[in-house]
């Protein structure tokens, strides 16, 4: 389309520009046509009437002359015929001086006519009219001259007609030019052109161009065809050695390619209770999308967009309903859909047990260790029983009993492995455990530890970010289950069915696009000087993220260093999270609390907030213009098994400066070793690094920045899903389910 337009905005001008001159030309030789037309037909008249006139002058017969001048004068091109007399007649003589046809007496006069030259044109009204001079010197009346009065308007009206016409015809031709361009355009190099990208892409997708090439090889392109077969055979040999191995950069493509070689019989799903897009009714009645803040969500979301499957998750939204098709279904992501997202719905009393009761008050402190006390109550044991099934039914509904590669997700399903087995026998199940696990002891305080084993030991495949969690749930399950361990091959086969244990540390995307933001200011937003040193902590409100220690951490600075305190502000953004609970919304107030503390202590030496606290909900696009502008960006939980805040600030940081400090108990820690690592729990060690980050050198920024991203790029989202889906392949393998093999 932007080809054709191009193609007219030259053309027109020029086809313009033609038919002007064209115009112009014929203008010109048809004005000299007219005249030398006009002056041949005024001499054929005079000639033809000389005799004429010189007989009815020399008989004074007025009325024979008056006749003959009417008679030329009837031609339609002929306005008439006037004759001077240039002798004065005698006074009383019966003939006037000027005799002409009827039409001529009021328009034209001897007098008047005498001074022009032997032709010319004179206007009258709307009529031109073309006046020849002819002389006859030897009358009976002395010498007179004639003059042959031409109606010139007709000639010139056809030529304008004629003009118009030469016009429309150029514009015509324009058009049938442009539109049989265009149409040729499009099937010698449009179509072809589309088609030899779908080729490729096919290629690329499948190492087969299978699409289009027989179109293509009745066009100009044809000799590139048996290239084309041969370049992607190649591609597909060395892609599909790629793609086996882990060496190189993963892509979604890559990820992509992946599954279509090796998993495309099996259908491709996700359980996970947080839903990557959240519908809400606004106050207004409208609707808007939220992004849920969710290492999980982050992590999990660009694997499905690359293996386009199903999302299963917990439809939480006010206007979620609303939004699905009779499947409970929708193609997300809104604005580009790439993968669909089935949603589950469930009553209050389900959510109060399942989500706020057994997982987030039960699973999640017993697994963090933050010193929170869980809390495990046999209704809400139920009710997670009860939802897990719900699942499971969503899951079956879905897919009935057909195979399905499904990655299952985190702590609020832990049961949902043996269901699945139960309905799907053959489909390659995992597992994955985002959030830490615990020692033996600690975690034999569940009172149902043994159906949560027993249950997630029906996994193929069980993930953990990191390879401590995956000891800690060996010892677990040699302390709890009766299970052969086999500690090499790190597996577990309970009633003949084995089930490994895997490290695979999730990342992010880093591809350009998930970091589009816009180009706001944030020092500007906050009214801060442009030298601001700014630190900035990005969490949900929750306990094991400690904020309250960090707050502490950044207070304890301020006092330990006022002079770098002066030019140093610290921006905590917090999503409230879980606030049904109630050591949650009591997290939210003390954090504001505390704030407020801090600020009232420091305002009236820095003469503003040492502290900006922003809890609401922010959306990525949001988040992202601090971890671009903020100097140090302060990552400090308490336990994670994680923590994706640490990767999105690397991954932004594309200037390769600003300082991460993260804490030793976070899962990042082991693969960020660049990073000024902290102890959460002790606010001045947090005071101690705030310092030295404040005081690093820009080489020594440098220097570890371009090592952390150089990790991030390496190890991202998609590595972390070909190794999720290579484990599962290989159980397929192993157990020789079926399907196609390298
Ligand atoms: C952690 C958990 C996720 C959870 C996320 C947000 O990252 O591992 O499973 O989705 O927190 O919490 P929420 O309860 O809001 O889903």
């Amino acid at each position: 389309m932007r080809s054709l337009l191009r193609f007219v905005s030259v053309l027109t001008p020029i086809l313009a520009v033609i038919a002007w001159a064209s115009v112009n030309l014929f203008e010109k030789l048809q004005d000299s046509w007219i005249e030398r037309d006009l002056a041949r037909r005024s001499q054929l008249i005079f000639n033809s009437i000389e005799e004429g006139i010189h007989s009815s002058l020399a008989s004074g017969n007025l009325a024979a002359t008056k006749r003959l001048l009417n008679r030329i004068g009837r031609d339609e091109l002929v306005h008439g015929i006037l004759i001077c007399l240039k002798k004065e007649l005698p006074v009383g003589s019966a003939l006037p001086n000027a005799i002409s046809n009827d039409s001529l007496s009021s328009i034209l006069r001897c007098e008047t006519l005498a001074a022009q030259p032997e032709s010319s044109i004179v206007s009258a009204g709307d009529i031109n009219l073309n006046v020849w001079r002819f002389e006859l010197t030897e009358t009976a009346l002395g010498p007179a001259s004639v003059y042959i009065v031409n109606d010139s308007s007709a000639w010139y009206r056809r030529g304008k007609t004629a003009r118009f016409y030469i016009f429309g015809l150029f514009v015509a031709i324009a058009a049938i030019v442009i539109f049989i361009s265009t149409l040729v355009g499009k099937w010698t190099i449009s179509r072809p052109m589309r088609d030899l990208a779908f080729i490729l892409k096919d290629a690329m997708r499948f190492g087969n161009p299978r699409a289009r090439l027989k179109s293509l090889s009745k066009t100009e392109f044809a000799p590139l065809v048996r290239d084309l077969r041969q370049i992607a055979h190649e591609f597909q040999r060395l892609r599909g050695s790629d793609t086996e191995s882990e060496a190189g950069i993963w892509t979604a493509e890559r990820l992509r390619s992946y599954v279509s070689r090796n998993l495309s019989d099996l259908d491709f799903s996700v359980v996970a209770n947080r839903e990557p897009y959240i519908h809400d009714r606004k106050p207004d009645g409208q609707i808007q999308v939220l992004q849920p803040a969710s290492g999980l969500v982050t992590g999990v979301e660009p694997i499905l967009r690359a293996c386009n499957g199903t999302w299963i998750a917990h439809g939480s939204g006010t206007a979620d309903k609303d939004t699905v098709d009779a499947n409970n279904s929708l193609r997300v992501p809104p604005e580009n859909p790439e993968y669909s997202l089935r949603r589950v719905w469930l009553t209050a009393e389900e959510e109060e047990g399942y989500y706020y009761g057994f997982s987030n008050e039960g699973l999640w402190p017993l697994c963090h260790i933050a010193h929170q006390r869980p809390r495990f109550d046999e209704k809400d044991w139920e009710q997670y029983i009860k939802v897990n099934k719900r699942f499971a039914d969503a899951f079956k509904e879905q897919f009935g009993n057909k195979r399905v590669t499904v990655l299952i997700q985190d702590y609020h399903f832990s049961l949902l492995p043996k269901m699945i087995r139960e309905i799907s026998p053959d489909s390659l199940i995992l597992l994955f455990w985002h959030i830490p696990w615990p020692n033996p002891e600690a975690f034999g305080i569940c009172p149902w530890r043994q159906e949560i084993l027993d249950g997630m030991l029906a996994a193929d495949v069980l993930g953990f970010h990191t390879q401590f969690h995956c000891n800690n749930f060996i010892e677990t399950v040699d302390r709890y289950v009766e299970s052969r361990i086999d500690r090499e091959f790190y597996s577990i086969q309970t009633q003949g069915h084995e089930c490994r244990i895997r490290a695979f540390p999730i990342s992010i995307s880093t591809e350009r696009d998930r970091f589009r933001s816009e180009p706001v200011s944030i020092r500007k937003n906050h009214g801060l000087p442009d030298d601001t040193i700014v630190a900035v902590g990005v969490d949900r409100v929750d306990y094991t993220k400690g904020i309250i220690e960090r707050i502490k951490g950044v207070r304890r600075f301020a006092e330990r260093r006022p002079d770098l305190a002066k030019r140093f502000t610290f921006i905590q953004i917090g999503a409230p999270s879980r606030v049904h609970i109630p050591v949650y919304r009591q997290l939210n107030e003390d954090v504001q609390k505390l704030v407020d503390e801090t600020n009232l202590v420091f305002r009236e030496t820095l003469g503003r907030d040492l502290i900006i606290l922003k809890l609401h909900h922010h959306n990525p696009s949001d988040i992202q213009p601090y971890y671009e502008q903020a100097n140090i960006c302060l990552v400090t939980p308490l336990h994670d098994g994680m923590n994706l805040v640490a990767k999105e600030y690397v991954a932004a940081r594309a200037t390769e400066d600003g300082v991460l400090i993260l804490s030793q108990f976070a899962g990042a820690s082991r693969e960020f070793r660049e990073a000024l690592i902290v102890n959460p729990y002790g606010p001045d060690d947090i005071a101690s690094n705030i310092i030295a980050a404040c005081e690093m050198t820009p080489e020594d920024q440098r220097n570890r920045m371009r090592r952390m991203r150089k990790t991030v790029k390496e190890n991202n989202v998609y590595r972390w899903g070909h190794r999720l889906l290579k484990e599962l392949n290989d159980v397929r393998q192993f157990r020789q389910i079926g399907g196609p093999s390298d």
